[in-house]
């Protein structure tokens, strides 16, 4: 009978802990900001329209592939170029609204986690 509880004791812990570990796997997965799960969308939605590889590209260069995105931020302007205020000609997206802040956020975030993919 004590063997039974033990055994039962025993395989209670390890379910929990089992249950416990999928649990916060999960909300990782849900926290991390990667190119495909976030970024791809805000850039696609943003700036492609003029950073693309086709003929008529007015941006200059392409904004379409996780390696073209994460040198742009990483080495180029991007960071800055979202961040100015709203009215400066510099501003990205070029002649279009700010990006709301909770996109911008978003873009750091993925700066600070060290651009996953
Ligand atoms: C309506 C067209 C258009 C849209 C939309 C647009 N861009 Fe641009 N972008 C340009 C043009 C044209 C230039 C070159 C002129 C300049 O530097 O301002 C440029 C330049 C840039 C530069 C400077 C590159 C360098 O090194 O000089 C960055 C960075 C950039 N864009 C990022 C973005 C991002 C990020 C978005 C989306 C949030 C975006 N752009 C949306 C047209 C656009």
């Amino acid at each position: 009978m004590k063997l039974i509880n033990i055994l039962f004791v025993i395989g209670f812990i390890s379910l929990i802990s089992c249950t416990n570990d999928s649990e916060s796997d999960l909300m990782i997965e849900l926290d991390t900001i990667t190119y495909t799960n976030r970024i791809k969308v805000i850039i696609d939605g943003n700036c492609i329209i003029c950073h693309h590889s086709g003929a008529d590209a007015i941006g200059f260069f392409p904004l379409e592939t996780y390696e073209q995105v994460k040198d742009e931020t990483l080495n180029g302007e991007l960071l800055v170029r979202i961040q100015l205020e709203q009215g400066n000609s510099l501003l990205m997206p070029q002649g279009r609204d700010r990006l709301s802040q909770g996109l911008i956020d978003d873009i750091l975030s993925w700066q600070d986690g060290g651009y996953l993919e």
